[in-house]
C-alpha cells in the first residue's frame, strides 16, 4: 500500500510519519494518480493561533476545504484542523476568549489521514473508507518523499472513483458485447457442425439405396443385353428361313449362337428383373424422400407418421438387401411374430433396418454366414432382433458405436453415421436400440418400438 496514516491520536507526533516520509520505499515510488488531485494548500504552523487559523478558513481560496493542514517547519505534517472543530469551539461559552489566542496544536487532529502522492485512487478510496467519520469533517494530507506536498479533497476522490466506476461499467458493457458476439459465433459454428453432421448423415442414407439401385441397374443391363442379342439372332434366323435376310449358309452359325444365348438368358431370370426394377423404383423413391429432407434442412423428424406393419417393413428391407446377401452366400433366417400395426414413420424405420442389415452383412467377413431377423411383441412394444455371426465388436468399442463418425471400417468404406442416425430415429419414436456382441461369435441388435403413444411409457 502506498499510504500511511499518521500516529494514532494521543501518540507522539511524527514517528510513523517520519519513517514513512524519510525512509519507506512505499513513499518514494513517484507520483501516482493522487497527484492529479493535489491542491497546493498553504499549511498552518503548529504555533499559528486559533483565531488566525479561523481567518484562513474565511479566505476564498480555502472555501472548498473542510480542513487545513498543520505542518512542522521541517516539512512533516503534524495534524489537521477542521472548520467543524473551530465552529464547535466558537459555539462554546467563552470559546473564542478561552482558545482564540492559543496555538492551533491544542485543537488539531493529531492523526489526520496522510496519503502518498504515489497512491492510486483505489488505495486512497480504501484508506478514506476506513478512516472517515460521520459527519465528514476532514480532507487529507498529501506527502511525497520530501514531506508535505499539499492537500486532497475527499469529494475529489469520490468523483474520481465514480468516473472510474462508470469507465469500468463501460468496459464491462463492451466485454459483455464482445462475449455475446463470440457466443453467437460459437452458436453459429455449433449450428454449422450439426449441419455438417446432418449432411453427412443424409449422404450416408442416400448412399445405401444408391448402392443397390446401381447394382440392380447393372444386373438389368447385363440381362437385357443378352436378351437383346438372343432376340436379334432369332430374328436373323426367321429372316434367313423366309428368304428375306442373309443367305442360308449362315443359318447354322446363327442357330449355334441362339443355342449358346439360351443358356444365359433364362426366362425365370427375366422374371426376376421385374422384382429388381421394383426395388430400384423403391430405392429411387427413398433417395427422393431424403433429398426432400435436405431441401428444408429438416432433421430426421416425425414427418410421415402413420400406422405400419413392422413385419412388412422388415420384409421390404430384406428384399432390398437380398441381392447383396445372396451374392455373398449369406443365409437369412426370418422369424416373424404377430405384431399389430404401430405408429411410426415407415421410411425412417426402413432406414434403421437397412443400416442394421448392412452392418450385419459387412461384419460377416468371409463369403459365408447367417443373419437371423426376428420380430415379436412384448408389453405393447414391438421388438425387432437382427443377429449376425460376424466378427463381433470389441468391448472397448461397444460404448462408442452410436457416436457420430465412429467407424472401424477403412477410409472410404464407412462414414460411421449409420448407427448414430438409427439411434436418433429410434429415439424420436420413443423407442430404444440395444446391442450385445462377442468378438469372433457375432452381434445382436434389438430395436424396441412402442406400438403407439400409449405404449411409449410401458
Ligand atoms: N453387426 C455388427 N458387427 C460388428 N461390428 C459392428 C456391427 N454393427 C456396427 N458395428 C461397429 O460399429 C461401427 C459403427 O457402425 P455404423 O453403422 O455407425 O458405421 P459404419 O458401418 O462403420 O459406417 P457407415 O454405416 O456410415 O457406412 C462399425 O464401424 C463397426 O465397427
Ligand atoms: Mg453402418
Amino acid at each position: 500500500m502506498n499510504l500511511a496514516l499518521a500516529a494514532p491520536a494521543g501518540a507522539p507526533i511524527g514517528d510513523p510519519l517520519t519513517r514513512a516520509i524519510s525512509g519507506d520505499a512505499r513513499f518514494g515510488a513517484g507520483r501516482g494518480e493522487l497527484a492529479a488531485l493535489l491542491l497546493a494548500t498553504e499549511p498552518l504552523r503548529p504555533e499559528t493561533c486559533v483565531l488566525d487559523a479561523a481567518q484562513r478558513f474565511l479566505e476564498t481560496r480555502h472555501a472548498g476545504l473542510l480542513s487545513l493542514p498543520v505542518v512542522a517547519p521541517d516539512g512533516r505534517p503534524v495534524g489537521m484542523i477542521s472548520r467543524y472543530e473551530l465552529m464547535r469551539m466558537f459555539l462554546q461559552p467563552y470559546g473564542r476568549e478561552l482558545y482564540g489566542r492559543r496555538p492551533i496544536a491544542v485543537l488539531m487532529d493529531r492523526a489526520p489521514l496522510v496519503l502518498s502522492l504515489a497512491s492510486s485512487i483505489d488505495e486512497a478510496a480504501r484508506a478514506i473508507a476506513s478512516h472517515v467519520r460521520s459527519p465528514i469533517t476532514d480532507d487529507f494530507v498529501l506527502v511525497d518523499e520530501r514531506g508535505y506536498a499539499g492537500t486532497g479533497l475527499v469529494l475529489d476522490v469520490l468523483h474520481a472513483v465514480e468516473s472510474r466506476l462508470a469507465e469500468r461499467s463501460h468496459e464491462l458493457e463492451r466485454a459483455y458485447a464482445r462475449l455475446k458476439s463470440s457466443q453467437s459465433q460459437l452458436v453459429q459454428s455449433e449450428k454449422m457442425a450439426s449441419l455438417g453432421q446432418m449432411v453427412a448423415g443424409l449422404v450416408h442414407e442416400i448412399n445405401t439405396p444408391l448402392g443397390y439401385v446401381r447394382n440392380n441397374v447393372e444386373m438389368t443391363r447385363v440381362a437385357l443385353g443378352d436378351a437383346a442379342r438372343l432376340v436379334s439372332a432369332q430374328q436373323a434366323v426367321i429372316d434367313a428361313v423366309t428368304g428375306e435376310g442373309e443367305p442360308g449358309d449362315q443359318l447354322d452359325a446363327l442357330i449355334a449362337e441362339i443355342g449358346q444365348l439360351r443358356v444365359t438368358v433364362d426366362p425365370a431370370a427375366l422374371d426376376d428383373l421385374c422384382g429388381l426394377l421394383d426395388d430400384t423404383v423403391h430405392g429411387i423413391g427413398q433417395i427422393g424422400e431424403l433429398v426432400l429432407n435436405l431441401k428444408d434442412f429438416s432433421r430426421l423428424d416425425q414427418a410421415g407418421m402413420q400406422k405400419a406393419d413392422i413385419n412388412r417393413l422388415v420384409e421390404s428391407a430384406l428384399r432390398i438387401v437380398a441381392h447383396v446377401l445372396r451374392k455373398r452366400d449369406i443365409e437369412v433366417v426370418l422369424k416373424l411374430g404377430e405384431i399389430p400395426p404401430l405408429d411410426c414413420a415407415p421410411a425412417q424405420i426402413n432406414q434403421v433396418l437397412l443400416n442394421l442389415l448392412g452392418n450385419a452383412a459387412q461384419a460377416i467377413e468371409h463369403n459365408h454366414g447367417r443373419i437371423v431377423v426376428a420380430t415379436r411383441m412384448l408389453d405393447r412394444r414391438a421388438i425387432v432382433m437382427i443377429e449376425d455371426n460376424g466378427k463381433g465388436i470389441e468391448a472397448s468399442n461397444l460404448p462408442r458405436i452410436f457416436d457420430p463418425f465412429f467407424t472401424t471400417k477403412p477410409i472410404g468404406q464407412g462414414s460411421g453415421m449409420g448407427l448414430s442416425i438409427s439411434h436418433q430415429i429410434v429415439d424420436q419414436h420413443g423407442g430404444v436400440i440395444r446391442v450385445s456382441s462377442k468378438p469372433g461369435v457375432g452381434t445382436r441388435f434389438l430395436v424396441v418400438l412402442p406400438l403407439g403413444p400409449d405404449g411409449a411409457d410401458a
